[in-house]
C-alpha cells in the first residue's frame, strides 16, 4: 500500500519513521510527503511541493493527515476522499467539526476514513468504541483525554512546580497543542469528547454545544487547599446519554484517593465507557506524544490493509517458555511465619508462596 503523508512534524515525522522501519514484506511504502520547503533536503524525492501531489496522486492509496489545524486539512481530507484515497487522521479539530461529512464521503467513494489517533493517542479506543456501538448501547463515557493537562496537574501535585513551568516541559516533550490554550481551556478535550460521543451514540454532538471550563487559573495555593480537604484534582471529559439528551461537560473534578482516575499520571489517559450488555470497559495508555500517536495512525493503516487481507495466526517462531521464579523476589510461608526470598526454587517446599509484583 502506498502512503502519502501530509505533515512531517512531531506526529507525521513519527509516522514516517515507523512506516519506513516496517519490514519490507509488509508492503507499506511512503511515496510522497507534503511539508514546508525546509524539509525538502531531508525528504528528497519524496518531498511534495503541494498537497495535491499527495491527495490527487494516482500512486497514493492512503493519505495520512498529520498537519493539525482546521480549514486546510479539511480541504485536503475532502480532496483525498473524493479521489478515492483512504484517509487516516489524528486531527481532532477537523474530525469533531466534519465527522459526518468525512464518513459519508468515504462511504460514497468506497474507501475508509480512520481517526483512531484523534482521541487518546496510542490507546486503541475508537476501534473498540465502534465495535461496541455495533452490538451494544453505550450510555456513558468519561475520562482523562488530554495528556498535556494531566501531565501539568501531575507535575504540580508531585513536584510542586507551577503551571507555567509544567506547561513548558509538556511543550518540550511534544504533548501540547501549537496553541496550548486548547489544552488548558479544555477545547482539545471538548473536540475529543464530541468525537467519542458522536460515534458512541450515533448522532453528531456539536462542539459549540459543550460546556467547558479550563485549568488555566489553577495555582499551587488552590491545589494545596484542595488537598487539605482530602481531594485530588483531575481534568476530565464526561458525556451521558439520557433518553434523547446528551449531558456533556469538560471541567476539572475533585476526586478522592480511591478513585481509579487518581492513579492516572503524567501524559497517560484513561477512558471508561459503559455498555448496557457488556458493562463498564476501561482503556489506559499514553494519550499524547510522538510515537504513541504515530503508532495509532500506523495501526489504522494496517487495519485498512487487513480488511482486504484478514489476519490469520501463523506459528512463525519457536519460543523457549520460562517463568519469573529466577528473577523475582517471593513471599514464602512455611506454616508458621512468612519471609521474603530473592528467587523461588520450589513452591512445593512451602505452604503458600506469592511473587512480589
Ligand atoms: N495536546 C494533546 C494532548 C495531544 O495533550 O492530549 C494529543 O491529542
Amino acid at each position: 500500500m502506498n502512503v502519502g503523508l501530509l505533515g512531517c512534524g512531531v506526529i507525521g515525522g513519527g509516522v514516517l519513521q515507523l512506516i519506513d522501519n516496517l519490514p519490507k514484506e509488509k508492503g507499506f511504502k511512503v511515496v510522497k510527503v507534503f511539508d514546508l520547503p525546509i524539509k525538502k533536503d531531508i525528504l528528497k524525492e519524496r518531498f511534495a511541493e503541494n498537497a495535491s501531489e499527495v491527495c490527487e496522486n494516482s500512486e497514493v492509496d492512503v493519505v495520512i493527515e498529520a498537519m493539525g489545524g482546521d480549514k486546510f486539512p479539511y480541504e485536503c481530507i475532502k480532496t483525498a476522499l473524493l479521489n478515492k484515497k483512504h484517509v487516516i487522521t489524528s486531527n481532532k479539530e477537523v474530525v469533531s467539526l466534519h465527522i459526518e461529512e468525512f464518513y459519508t464521503l468515504a462511504k460514497e467513494n468506497g474507501v475508509f476514513f480512520m481517526c483512531e489517533a484523534s482521541v487518546g493517542g496510542g490507546i486503541p479506543l475508537i476501534c473498540s468504541l465502534i465495535d461496541s456501538a455495533k452490538v451494544d448501547k453505550i450510555d456513558h463515557i468519561y475520562g482523562i483525554i488530554n495528556g498535556t493537562t494531566n501531565y501539568i496537574l501531575t507535575r504540580m501535585q508531585k513536584d510542586g512546580v507551577s503551571l507555567d513551568e509544567a506547561l513548558d516541559d509538556a511543550k518540550a516533550l511534544g504533548f501540547a497543542e501549537r496553541d496550548a490554550t486548547a489544552d488548558l481551556e479544555g477545547l482539545d478535550m471538548t473536540r475529543k469528547i464530541c468525537i467519542l460521543s458522536s460515534i458512541a451514540y450515533g448522532g453528531v454532538v456539536n462542539y459549540s454545544d459543550v460546556y467547558h471550563y479550563g485549568v488555566t487559573n489553577l495555582t499551587k495555593e488552590i491545589l494545596k487547599d484542595i488537598n487539605s480537604l482530602g481531594y485530588n484534582i483531575k481534568f476530565i471529559a464526561e458525556s451521558k446519554l439520557v433518553n434523547d439528551t446528551v449531558r456533556v461537560s469538560v471541567e476539572p473534578v475533585l476526586i478522592t484517593n480511591e478513585n481509579s482516575l487518581n492513579g492516572v499520571s503524567y501524559e497517560f489517559n484513561a477512558v471508561y465507557y459503559n455498555c448496557l450488555s457488556n458493562g463498564l470497559l476501561g482503556f489506559y495508555g499514553k494519550g499524547a506524544g510522538r510515537f504513541p500517536t504515530a503508532s495509532a495512525m500506523v495501526n489504522d493503516l494496517v487495519r485498512i490493509n487487513d480488511l482486504k487481507n484478514p489476519y490469520y495466526f501463523k506459528n512463525e517462531k519457536l519460543f523457549k517458555v520460562e517463568n519469573f521464579k529466577n528473577e523475582s523476589k517471593y513471599y514464602v510461608y512455611d506454616g508458621i511465619k512468612g519471609k521474603i526470598i530473592d528467587k523461588l526454587m520450589d513452591a512445593s517446599n512451602y505452604k503458600f508462596v506469592a511473587r512480589i509484583f
